[in-house]
């Protein structure tokens, strides 16, 4: 499976005494998998959402768990992505746990991406829609405000589960947002502007990032 493979590339920049920012998704989810099989004790981590927290303890790592305030550093972030550029532009956010997963990505010192080919596009957003976490109360202001200042149609996240909004690790809401083509970077400071915003999924300013691109047949390649 790519993911594993991906995960167990990243592996390999784990060194001894790292504090290392754990992310979010199915992805992230075999790095955290993978972590604990290489037995790797003298590391601390620092999880981006409830989800990777849960898994950590799930397989062991549960000691090794700091909250990012207990952290002086991050020196290695390992993540995920829905959609990537080639000049490293990323679009986060469809599980939900962009606003820690920004914090952290851009706090590292080293930021690693590991993405499946299908996910590397010209320009974002080219298949999912820009999510921006807002303050619940918010939201209807919020929604309305990117509309009228950016075109496209934005929407509250719901959990078709619960019938109702989704609600973040952080208490918030998410909007999803269908612009009306492909989006400027600078759109992440822009989004970031309005009142009632949070944060949101463009992830522009760690150009600096490694990715890992596994392709179909298994080999990685590196950006
Ligand atoms: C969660 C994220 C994930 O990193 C992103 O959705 C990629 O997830 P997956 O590895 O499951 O495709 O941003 O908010």
């Amino acid at each position: 499976m790519l993911k594993r493979l991906l995960a167990r590339e990243a592996i390999r920049l784990v060194k001894s005494g790292m504090v290392v920012g754990l992310g979010s998704g199915t992805t992230a989810r075999e790095f955290i998998k993978a972590l604990a099989e290489a037995g790797v004790d003298d590391v601390l981590l620092v999880a981006t959402s409830s989800d990777s927290e849960i898994l950590a303890y799930e397989v062991g790592l549960g000691d090794r768990l700091r909250p990012m305030w207990a952290v002086d550093r991050i020196d290695l972030a390992v993540d995920g992505a829905d959609e990537v550029t080639k000049d490293k532009v990323l679009l986060k956010g469809k599980g939900g746990a962009l606003l820690r997963e920004k914090i952290v990505d851009y706090a590292a010192e080293k930021f690693v991406v590991l993405i499946e080919e299908h996910k590397l596009v010209e320009r974002i957003p080219s298949n999912n829609p820009v999510p921006v976490e807002v303050v619940p109360w918010a939201w209807r202001f919020v929604a309305r405000e990117v509309e009228k200042r950016f075109g496209g149609v934005a929407k509250l996240r719901q959990d078709g589960g619960k019938l109702g909004p989704v609600v973040t690790d952080n208490g918030n809401y998410i909007i999803d947002w269908n612009p009306p083509g492909f989006i400027d970077p600078y759109l992440e400071d822009e989004l970031k502007a309005i009142p009632g915003v949070v944060e949101n999924g463009v992830f522009s300013k760690r150009r600096d990032a490694t990715i890992l691109v596994a392709s179909s047949d298994g080999t990685i390649k590196t950006l």
